[in-house]
């Protein structure tokens, strides 16, 4: 392994230039507008495969977008790791709020990225980290570093659920047979703190409709006699949270895992700035659920948000109206024995049951998927935090993230392998925001630290 730093050096204007290229297509898998453009990027996923040494690679078809298998097998008696990853990315819109167009890379300095930072949609969630892989699986095929067999899954629909994942992992159990799942789809505290993510947050994502009567109104001739939809759903989901911002809906901490004070202890020794924290948003105070620390709040506890609320008049000018309908998108994060359905089957039920009778409610459940935590003593965690004190001198922080990977539990169960998570992302790299970017030095570092894993994975596992 010595020469990857030198191989990355002679390498790596190649290595940006072709992640640059995969940036410009907009495999934007929320939108059937982009289809075309969705399976060209798995054509292209496919092709740097096998450029990279895979000899196997096929493109499997599912009911929406391909998942690109492909591996390489050098010896069944060894080892195989399997790294998962994502070709697809979120809309990009407000387009207004970029700086430059979402899919026209552009690479600039900034104070965090002295080295230059690539700005497109895409660029950290996930097709940069996932082409890190890429990128150190070429370096291993090429200098004969490649210590086990290596397989790659990587999928266009993560970011609207992975409905067509899990039947494939069901089906293809032999196939994707592995003694450790490795995905780069997740943060780092900061570039000079590395840490491994050791817990993913559930989801349960809902939308709910209120009807009130059946035509819109004259907010004058109808004003105050009947059930205003908007006012209604605003006022129900603001009881959905408690003056100490608790979930308000019975049952829904049944099943939380409460954590002991020496695992809080422990997790408040991460390096963190409250006050940097509120500078990088703009904002004086942080909110959240009482008891509990900013840290606390975004990762071991649950939480309840609107994404997204509409309704009624909202052209220009006023419109003198009371609609006859409201809607809201609403995302629950979970934590670890929560169970997804179970949790949308409790928010369904309150909702329907605190509706006035004036009005009429359908909630529909969207997707979901459960949370995740891999303990800190499998030979997998202890390869990844070997290779991270390789590379970065330091040994890495288990750390839990509030993001939701919702295949990761899937595997455990299905493929009965834990998932090391090695994300080389920032908190500021303003993933699913206007200006997402990944830095290089960021991107250079994961094809850096990625082969160690590999040889150290290999002999962990060999000496068991
Ligand atoms: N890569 C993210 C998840 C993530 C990011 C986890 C940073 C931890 C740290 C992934 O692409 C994502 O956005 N997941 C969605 C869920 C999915 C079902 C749409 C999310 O967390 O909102
Ligand atoms: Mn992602
Ligand atoms: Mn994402």
């Amino acid at each position: 392994m010595q020469n990857i730093n030198s191989y990355i050096d002679e390498h790596k204007k190649r290595f940006i230039d072709e992640l640059i290229d995969l940036l410009k297509i907009p495999s934007i898998s929320a939108d059937s507008a982009y289809k075309q453009d969705v399976l060209n990027t798995a054509d292209a996923v496919k092709e740097s495969l096998l450029k990279a040494g895979c000899e196997q690679v096929e493109i499997c078809e599912t009911e929406g977008y391909p998942i690109i298998y492909g591996e390489k097998i050098i010896d069944k008696k060894l080892p195989t790791v399997l790294v998962y990853g994502h070709y697809d990315v979120q809309p990009p819109d407000p387009l207004d709020l970029w700086n430059s167009p979402p899919f026209e890379p552009v690479i600039q300095k900034t104070d965090l990225h002295p080295e230059g930072t690539i700005f497109a949609r895409g660029a950290c969630d996930d097709k940069g980290q996932m082409y890190m892989h890429v990128k150190a699986l070429e370096y291993m095929t090429a200098n004969n570093e490649l210590p086990c067999n290596v397989k790659f899954m990587i999928e266009g629909e993560e970011e609207v659920g992975s409905a067509n994942l899990g039947k494939f992992v069901a089906a293809n159990r032999e196939k994707l047979t592995n003694d450790v799942i490795l995905i780069s789809d997740t943060g780092m505290i900061a570039k000079d703190v590395p840490s491994i993510t050791t817990g993913l947050r559930g989801l349960s994502y809902v939308e709910v409709e209120v009807t009130g009567p059946n035509r819109d109104l004259h907010s004058g001739l109808y004003g105050g006699a009947v059930a205003n939809p908007i006012n209604v759903l605003t006022k129900m989901i603001a009881s959905l949270h408690d003056e100490n911002n608790h979930i308000t809906i019975p049952g829904f901490y049944d099943k939380v895992e409460n954590l002991s004070d020496e695992e809080r202890a422990e997790m408040a020794k991460a390096p963190f700035s409250l006050e940097n924290y509120k500078k990088a948003l703009d904002i004086d105070a942080v909110y959240g659920e009482e008891g509990y620390t900013t840290n606390e709040r975004n990762s071991i506890r649950p939480t309840l948000d609107v994404n997204g609320i509409w309704g009624g008049y909202i052209g220009e000018g006023a419109k003198t109206v009371i609609a006859s309908k409201a809607y809201a998108k609403i995302s629950m994060r979970l934590v670890p024995n929560q169970d997804w359905e179970e949790i949308t089957q409790l928010f369904k039920t309150h909702f329907e049951r605190i509706a006035p009778d004036a009005v009429k409610v359908k909630v529909t459940p969207h997707h979901g998927g459960q949370g995740y935590v891999t303990p800190i003593d499998s030979i997998g965690y202890q390869a990844a935090s070997k290779a991270y004190e390789q590379t970065f001198g330091k040994t890495p922080i288990p750390q839990r993230s509030g993001g939701s990977i919702p295949i990761v539990s899937l595997f455990e169960k299905e493929l009965k392998s834990k998932t090391i998570l090695m994300g080389f992302g920032l908190d500021s790299d303003a993933i699913h925001s206007p200006n997402e970017h990944f830095g290089v030095w960021n991107y250079l570092k994961g094809i850096e630290t990625i082969p160690w894993f590999y040889k150290y994975f290999t002999e962990l596992k060999s000496a068991e």
